[in-house]
């Protein structure tokens, strides 16, 4: 009886478990953007209720997100400046803003030579002054002809964009007598080796 009982019991349990994988297989669910007859939009997913705050949306931090502190635009970094994050900003500029603004800053890139309006240069004595905060709303809401890029680059590699663009302020404005004396006799030298100078150019 005992034997019997538990047998009943363990076919119950088979009978239960593909019942239920079956279930998983055909539940009633959406597929992504399929549509929907059963609301009256036709669409599936629904739409965000105004005043909710999405996983991953919530942005408390206004230095960070925004750029601003105390309403004003920041003069500070939201993070530490080190190397890592000023790699980074080089290798981002070099995608996103080069094109236009060259790889030192001039705004001589490639694009404005093809004949896109010129931007300013970043070593003009405005952009110089300008605190990091104004740069990182240029690069997230865009400047007069200039298209913002908050979709396309992130917040934290804005920032790390910003802190590239102030080491490249700098690299143009380095008083000479800050340089080590091997560092000035590398400056001497020119920049394509004697050999590659001259090759003729081919027109
Ligand atoms: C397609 C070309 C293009 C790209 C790419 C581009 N910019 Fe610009 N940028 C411009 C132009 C043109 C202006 C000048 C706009 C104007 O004055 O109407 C400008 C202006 C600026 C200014 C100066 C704003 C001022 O106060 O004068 C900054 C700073 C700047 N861009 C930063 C960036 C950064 C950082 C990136 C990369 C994330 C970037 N730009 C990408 C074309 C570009």
């Amino acid at each position: 009886m005992k034997r019997f009982l538990s047998s009943l019991l363990m076919l119950g349990l088979v009978l239960n478990l593909t019942g239920c994988m079956r279930d998983m297989q055909d539940q009633p669910k959406y597929k992504n953007l399929r549509g929907s007859d059963f609301f009256a939009d036709g669409k599936s997913a629904r739409d965000q209720e105004e005043g909710t705050i999405a996983q991953s949306q919530l942005r408390q931090d206004p230095h960070f997100f925004e750029g601003k502190v105390d309403g004003v635009d920041a003069v500070t970094f939201p993070m530490k400046v080190d190397r890592p994050l000023l790699e980074r900003g080089r290798e981002r500029y070099d995608i996103f803003c080069a094109a236009c603004h060259g790889r030192t800053g001039e705004g001589n890139g490639m694009v404005v030579q093809r004949g896109f309006p010129t931007p300013p240069s970043y070593h003009i004595d405005r952009l110089k002054d300008a605190p990091a905060g104004y740069f990182y709303n240029v690069i997230t809401n865009g400047f007069g002809r200039m298209y913002g890029y908050a979709s396309e680059i992130e917040p934290r590699d804005r920032w790390a964009i910003v802190a590239y663009v102030r080491a490249l302020q700098q690299s143009q404005n380095v008083d000479i007598k800050e340089l080590t004396a091997k560092e000035r006799e590398a400056l001497d030298r020119p920049a394509v080796s004697e050999e590659a100078a001259h090759v003729p150019a081919h027109h």
